[in-house]
């Protein structure tokens, strides 16, 4: 399963990229406006950090707006990645430029319908949001589940990218369901690298080490 991280926080990105382990990054309106920063600009760092697609989301509600935003949002590095929404709208602008082959991401995906309309429009990744559908009552892994089962059922090549992962149970079931990327806040990302027993093991083989007085 692919990684990506869901934020627009350059320190965090170049940390979690030294690992080895980022696949790629998404943002969203709400994530550009909590880093206070340029749009543009920090998209185009971002797509240096990462040779990984980098999701940038158009704002635009119609076809034609999406398309003007995406052309700018295209231009700023090979590994942009266009976000658009689960509308008409949206998907129209998918298949536009999917078929000119450019990477979109269809966001805010909250069924499985939806889900099959995005790959009927060649998307390369439909985000269905997890952690907000648990919050309205629904079941967000029941979804992912869902998703899989049709995506394999006809053999569509869009990737399922979990979004609005809280914490690593997500990761875990989303994992089990074979998704094809999970997108989650960089603290996430880090918690799933911890267990209380790997600590206390560090900490028990440490000391036994010193009783031998050697080094390396
Ligand atoms: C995905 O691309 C979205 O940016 C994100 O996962 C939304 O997560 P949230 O529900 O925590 O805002």
């Amino acid at each position: 399963m692919k990684f990506f991280a869901d934020t627009a926080e350059i320190a965090e990105i170049k940390d979690l990229a030294a690992t080895g382990l980022l696949d790629g990054v998404t943002t969203n309106p709400s994530l550009i406006a909590k880093s206070g920063r340029d749009f543009i600009e920090v998209t185009r760092e971002i797509c240096g950090i990462t040779s990984g697609p980098v999701s940038a989301e158009v704002v635009a509600l119609d076809h034609e707006g999406m398309m003007r935003e995406a052309e700018i949002l295209r231009k700023i590095a090979d590994n942009v990645c266009i976000k658009v929404p689960l509308t008409i709208d949206g998907l129209k602008t998918c298949k536009a430029l999917t078929s000119d082959g450019t990477m979109v991401n269809v966001t805010l995906c909250f069924s499985a319908n939806q889900a099959l309309l995005a790959a009927k429009a060649g998307a390369s990744f439909i985000s269905p949001f997890v952690g907000r559908h648990d919050d309205n009552g629904w079941d967000g892994m029941q979804l992912i589940s869902d998703i899989r089962l049709i995506y394999d059922n006809y053999g569509f090549q869009t990737e399922i990218l979990v979004a609005s992962v809280r914490h690593g149970i997500h990761v875990l079931e989303a994992a089990k369901i074979g998704a094809d990327v999970m997108t989650a806040p960089p603290s996430v990302i880090k918690s799933l690298f911890k267990h209380v027993l790997t600590e206390k093991g560090i900490e028990g083989f440490l000391a036994d080490w010193a009783k031998t007085g050697q080094s390396i």
